[in-house]
């Protein structure tokens, strides 16, 4: 079994596994839509969301990902009722976080969603037992009584496999079990939606993974949409799709497949999407605005399948052009034709039409060999993606 990352830098055209995520057809649980967070405090304004956009489809375990100060918290803030937005489209599971009254905010939090906190002592009361927290959880929200509680009081302690403490109070149990207990706390209400801010972040590495690792069974076995937000990029690895967060925007996705190489061996394939806005609006990694010196504007032009992005200022165009490739990644052009800056003396638009046309027709030459090779061959050696979760 190997594993590949890929870049979001990578030429090729995207796989259709985040199109057919992003498909608009299905109402998603999350949605997050221009969403700003502006907090004022000493005279001093804090962006902490600038516009954020996210959308979490039902049943889906997400992550996401972002250094200190990059909005996470304030986003879950938001996404579990306890603050509302300053401006933006946050909803979830039907409800609308902006317009929603105190009634409904009650109800929401009580039975839509479930939260996990990175404190420990902030998950669980420390004079009750595990199975009590969770007892409580129910009793707060008027779910379940006698037997039945007791009952589904037990399924979910086993399912976190924390049965075995049900009788022991959090000063008892160690960190991870305490994690575990508050997960199922979280899930005590059957809720359709599942925030965790920082669940790992007091657990050390392995005891993390395993916590991880727990929260993707809770997703796999009782189907519940799961949002997880943290630093920590290991998490990653736990998910089908990370989202990074950086200044308050998501800026790229991570998604992760499995796919069957050609010897029917299964292969791990990390891709790395920078994500797109309904306006048009992208953040393009930092190495590559470095790398090509990009900053305040660039050129762009729409080629028969990509756009390429060049420095707006013809001195640094050549300074990269002078760089060797490895130093200096060219912009996505296809190889075999140098592209030329758009709305340069050197780029008038006949050349680019035909440099078009050309590769038009390299395209069309390569499919009809592959169509002519595969006719006569065995096409078994094609590779096959599947959800991983
Ligand atoms: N109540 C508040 N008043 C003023 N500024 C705030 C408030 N809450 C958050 N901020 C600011 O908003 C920004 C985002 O904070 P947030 O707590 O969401 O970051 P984070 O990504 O969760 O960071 P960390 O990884 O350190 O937990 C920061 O600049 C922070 O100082
Ligand atoms: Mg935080």
């Amino acid at each position: 079994m190997t594993s590949t990352e890929t870049p979001a830098h990578s030429p090729e055209p995207t796989t259709n596994a985040s199109t057919a995520m992003l498909a608009p057809d299905a109402e998603p649980h999350i949605l997050c839509t221009d969403l700003v967070r502006i907090f004022s405090a000493d005279g001093v304004e804090v962006q902490a969301l600038q516009g954020l956009n996210l959308r979490v489809d039902p049943g889906e375990m997400v992550a996401v990902v972002g250094a200190s100060g990059s909005g996470k918290s304030t986003l879950l803030t938001i996404l579990s009722g306890l603050d509302t937005a300053t401006a933006g489209v946050a909803r979830v599971a039907g409800h609308d976080l902006l317009s929603m009254g105190g009634r409904e905010r009650v109800a929401y939090q009580r039975h839509t969603v479930g939260f996990v906190w990175q404190q420990t002592s902030r998950n669980l009361l420390p004079y009750l037992t595990a199975a009590e927290n969770v007892a409580l959880a129910m009793n707060v929200a008027g779910t379940l009584r006698g037997a039945a509680r007791a009952t589904r009081v037990d399924e979910l302690l086993g399912l976190l496999d924390v049965g075995e403490m049900r009788d022991r109070r959090p000063g008892e149990l160690s960190g991870g079990q305490q994690q575990r207990v508050a997960i199922a706390v979280a899930l005590a209400n059957s809720p359709q939606v599942l925030l965790a801010d920082e669940p790992t972040g007091e657990l050390d590495e392995s005891t993390s993974a395993a916590v991880l690792e727990a929260m993707r069974a809770v997703n796999d076995e009782l189907g519940v949409t799961t949002l997880i937000v943290t630093h920590d990029p290991t998490v990653s690895g736990h998910v089908r799709r990370t989202v990074q967060i950086r200044d308050g925007r998501t800026s790229t996705e991570v998604l992760r497949s499995t796919r069957l190489d050609e010897f029917g061996e299964e292969q791990h394939v990390a891709e790395e999407f920078a994500v797109l806005d309904r306006v048009g609006r992208l953040q393009l990694p930092h190495d590559f605005m470095q790398s090509l010196e990009l900053r305040d504007r660039v050129r762009l032009a729409l080629e028969a399948d990509h756009v390429g992005v060049w420095p707006g200022d013809e001195g640094r165009a050549d300074a990269a052009a002078r760089r060797s490739p490895e130093a200096a990644p060219q912009p996505t052009a296809p190889t075999g034709s140098e592209p030329a800056p758009p709305g340069g003396s050197d780029a008038p638009d006949a050349a680019a039409t035909s440099r078009r046309a050309r590769r038009a027709a390299e395209r069309a030459a390569e499919a009809s060999a592959a169509a002519d090779a595969s006719a006569g061959t065995d096409t078994s050696a094609g590779t096959e993606t599947k959800d991983e979760r």
